[in-house]
């Protein structure tokens, strides 16, 4: 697996993150959804750089102009529910993609800390010798990247495949390393310390999911 990390110099996206993880503005769904959105747009710049391009010649109102534009048919597959507001980040820049969306949530039989990943709904446009771009925000034991990666290649052969998520713990990175092809690429936000017994990211932001749509 090829690891991207985006650069945690100063940058709108550490802005961004900072606000996301900020426990004073966690009351605000609406700013917390859009933050989540605007750091999909950055990470799809920063991404867009791995594409494949082709040459095109533009006529513009003076002239020729040679220039490029993506050659990669995408499609954009979000892990629900957390993973939708990134991905309206993702199309607002890959606006030609076509579209997934898959559920994938943590189980727990006994009611204790033990979980399993359950996979259920899915609709995804046709993957077969495309570039696929699964977004989550939040890489904790990476259990469900691998889980929702397995049904996807149940489906189809894409040509690429990169998975961007915007926190990561080390714990979850280690465990794609592990379970994921050489070819995948994995695009992070920010790097975190470690995993609590819970399975959440520390010290993260909390449950993504529940902070996006107002679950208290
Ligand atoms: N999912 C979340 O939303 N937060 C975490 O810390 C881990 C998984």
């Amino acid at each position: 697996m090829q690891i991207h990390y985006l650069s945690e110099k100063n940058s709108v996206l550490n802005h961004f993150l900072a606000e996301i993880r900020d426990v004073n503005r966690h009351k605000d769904a609406m700013r917390f959804r859009r933050n989540i959105e605007r750091i999909g747009e950055i990470m799809s710049y920063e991404l867009s750089q791995e594409l494949k391009y082709e040459s095109i010649e533009i006529q513009t109102p003076l002239g020729i102009k040679n220039t490029t534009k993506i050659a990669d048919k995408i499609v954009l597959c979000s892990i629900l529910r957390a993973g939708l507001a990134m991905h309206l980040g993702f199309l607002n820049y890959f606006d030609q993609a076509e579209n997934g969306f898959i559920s994938a949530y943590r189980h727990h039989p006994d009611n204790d800390d033990n979980f399993e990943i359950r996979v259920e709904y899915q609709a995804i446009a046709d993957i077969n010798d495309k570039c696929l771009l699964v977004v989550d925000p939040m890489l904790a034991t990476g259990q469900s990247i691998v889980a929702v990666y397995n049904r996807l290649m149940e489906r189809g052969h894409p040509e690429t495949i990169h998975i961007a998520v915007i926190i990561a713990a080390p714990e979850g990175i280690a465990y794609l390393e592990k379970h994921l092809p050489e070819n995948c690429h994995l695009w992070i936000g920010a790097l975190d310390k470690k995993l609590n017994e819970q399975s959440y990211i520390v010290p993260g932001l909390g449950d993504a999911g529940d902070l996006a749509y107002g679950i208290k």
